[in-house]
């Protein structure tokens, strides 16, 4: 058997640690999980309700095109139904636009440190991925800019940035995507968009209709609180819509997610009461780190990362021990944990561990 030569030594995706596992492994009985950015709070109790009638149904092969809800959506969003496609999470999005886009040799610039699926799907299709440099945590649009030649298909911008947690201001991204040539898609990654309450902070919806080559993602999964059932989505012109739609499996997002979404689009209110938590928890976060000294990047999403001024994979095995897992190994800040905005309660017992790690670290050291 002969794979594709280019994928035979790429890495397998790596996610937080299952709590499954960690109590597992460990014989920890209570496990706090602040590793992969999900919703303290979960969903909305109404998407529980929409799951649990949609029970009735699974024996049924979904909408493959989500019409309903694609409906809602484009109405909430105040697009056209033609403009918007749904993927087993804003991850398949990302993969088909590299499958509907890539080919071996094409190039595509994001930033260092950034989302790692955009590297690993260019390097599926073969693509050369330009990796440029955050600067304090933030894209650094002008150096990327400057990477753009005539094998550029697409630059991947993420606002807020997983994982720093920074956001591009609304005059910076319009005079980035003013001088970024019409041959380059831009794709503004924004899965953490509605936690963001800097006013600074654009509302790229309105960049559609300037902008022919902008596509913005977005997902379920984040403050609406349905990781597992995989939901995420694209907008965009409908030519590039389409394009993707052609290359998308049949059924690639199912009933149950499908009603679950439609469900929590719904509920407002809800969303906002998730929003408030997790800025007064970054509030309570970033008030405990500078108590500790730790400095942190500006948090807009809900996740922080924040300089624990100590080999960050120690860290996590220590906190990993004391039943807390959160996110290390970002190559560019070794010393850098990435913790998500948990609930008050779970935010305490964070702290509280990490304050003993590192003060048996420190004692260590003595
Ligand atoms: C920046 C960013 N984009 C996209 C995703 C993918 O989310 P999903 O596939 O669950 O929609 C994530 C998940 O962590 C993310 O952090």
């Amino acid at each position: 058997m002969k794979p594709k030569s280019h994928i035979v030594n790429l890495p397998v995706y790596q996610p937080g640690k299952p709590i499954e596992d960690v109590k597992r492994e460990l014989g920890l009985d209570e496990v706090i999980k602040l590793a992969s950015n999900e919703n303290p709070y979960g969903a909305s109790p109404k998407a529980k309700e929409a799951i649990i009638s949609e029970l009735e149904n699974i024996s049924i092969y979904p909408d493959g095109g989500a019409v309903e809800l694609t409906a809602d959506l484009a109405s909430f969003l105040g697009v056209n139904t033609n403009q918007i496609i749904f993927g087993c999470g804003s991850d398949e999005i990302i993969a088909l636009l590299t499958r509907a886009f890539f080919v071996p040799g094409d190039e595509t610039i994001m930033a260092d440190q950034t989302f790692s699926v955009y590297k690993s799907n260019a390097d599926i299709e073969g693509a050369v991925s330009i990796e440029v440099p955050l600067v304090n945590g933030t894209h650094d649009l002008d150096a990327m800019l400057a990477k753009v030649n005539d094998r550029t298909k697409i630059i991947w911008v993420c606002n807020p940035n997983n994982p720093t947690g920074t956001i591009l201001p609304e005059a910076e991204l319009t005079a980035f995507l003013d001088k970024v040539p019409a041959h380059v898609m831009v794709v503004l990654d924004e899965a953490y968009c509605e936690y963001v309450t800097d006013p600074a902070y654009p509302n790229s919806i309105p960049y559609l209709a300037k902008y022919p080559n902008v596509v913005i993602l977005r997902t379920f999964s984040k403050i609406y609180g349905l990781a597992s059932l995989r939901i995420g989505y694209g907008i965009g012109q409908p030519e590039v819509i389409k394009l993707i739609n052609q290359v998308r499996e049949p059924f690639n997002t199912t009933r149950v997610a499908q009603a679950a979404a439609k469900a929590a689009l719904k509920d407002q209110e809800y969303i906002d009461s998730c929003r408030t938590a997790n800025s007064n928890g970054i509030v309570q976060l970033q008030g405990e780190f500078d108590r500790l000294g730790l400095e942190y990047f500006p948090a807009h999403g809900n996740f922080i990362m924040v300089d624990v001024r100590k080999p960050a994979g120690e860290i996590f095995e220590a906190l990993l021990r004391k039943g807390v897992i959160i996110r290390a190994g970002h190559h560019k800040y070794p010393t850098h944990i990435r913790v998500t905005v948990g609930s008050q309660e779970q935010n305490k017992a964070f702290i509280h561990a990490l304050e003993q790690v590192l003060k048996e670290q420190e004692a260590l050291v003595q």
